[in-house]
């Protein structure tokens, strides 16, 4: 499973960077904004860390706004997925342009059948938002289960990149389902790694080791 940072802060992407795992970075425009930086700045310092894909969102309403906006963000470096809502114009948008090699990430998506629409109109990724789902009394995993069955069923090489995520078990639940990327704030990145019974661990074998005769 592929490890994402959803953030645009850069020393927490680059903290993940240098650990090894960072397979990606999805950023959103309130990410962005907590940043205080110019738009097209944040995303290519972040490329400039990180060289898996890394996301920045469209915030045009139109297909004809929406098409010069994709292929401008698109050129802003390599590795720049450009996230359009799950929208008719979206879907439109990622039809128009996916051959072009644009490579699209459709994101709030909030059910498999929004999901397939993905998929059928060319996106690279789908970007089901989990947490907000349960959020709202919904099943979020269940939604994920649902479209990894569906995408494996038909053959969809669209990626499912599980978001809006807010706790470890999300990963957890994502990996089993099949999902291939987890994207997630740092705080739960670092969540990952830790277990209390790891640091308790460690320390033990530092106490007993210092009662070994030297
Ligand atoms: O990648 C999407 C994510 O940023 C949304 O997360 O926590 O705002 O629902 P959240």
């Amino acid at each position: 499973m592929k490890l994402f940072l959803d953030t645009a802060n850069l020393n927490e992407i680059k903290e993940a960077a240098a650990l090894g795992f960072l397979d990606g970075v999805t950023t959103n425009p309130t990410l962005i904004a907590k940043e205080k930086k110019r738009f097209d700045d944040a995303i290519r310092e972040i490329c400039d860390v990180c060289s898996g894909p890394v996301s920045a969102e469209c915030v045009s309403e139109t297909y004809e706004a929406l098409v010069p906006e994709a292929r401008r963000l698109a050129k802003l470096a390599p590795n720049v997925v450009v996230k359009v809502p799950l929208t008719k114009e979206g879907l439109k948008t990622v039809r128009a342009l996916a051959p072009e090699r644009i490579r699209f990430n459709v994101t709030l998506c909030f059910s498999a059948n929004q999901a397939i629409l993905a998929a059928k109109a060319g996106a690279a990724f789908v970007s089901p938002f989990i947490g907000r789902l349960d959020d709202a009394g919904h099943d979020g995993m269940q939604v994920i289960r649902d479209i990894c069955l569906i995408y494996r069923t038909y053959g969809y090489t669209t990626e499912v990149l599980t978001a809006s995520i807010r706790h470890p078990l999300h990963v957890l639940e994502a990996a089993k389902a099949g999902a291939h990327i987890a994207t997630m704030p740092f705080a739960v990145f670092d969540k990952l790694i830790s277990h209390p019974l790891t640091d308790a661990g460690v320390q033990r074998f530092l106490d007993d080791y210092r009662k070994i005769p030297r």
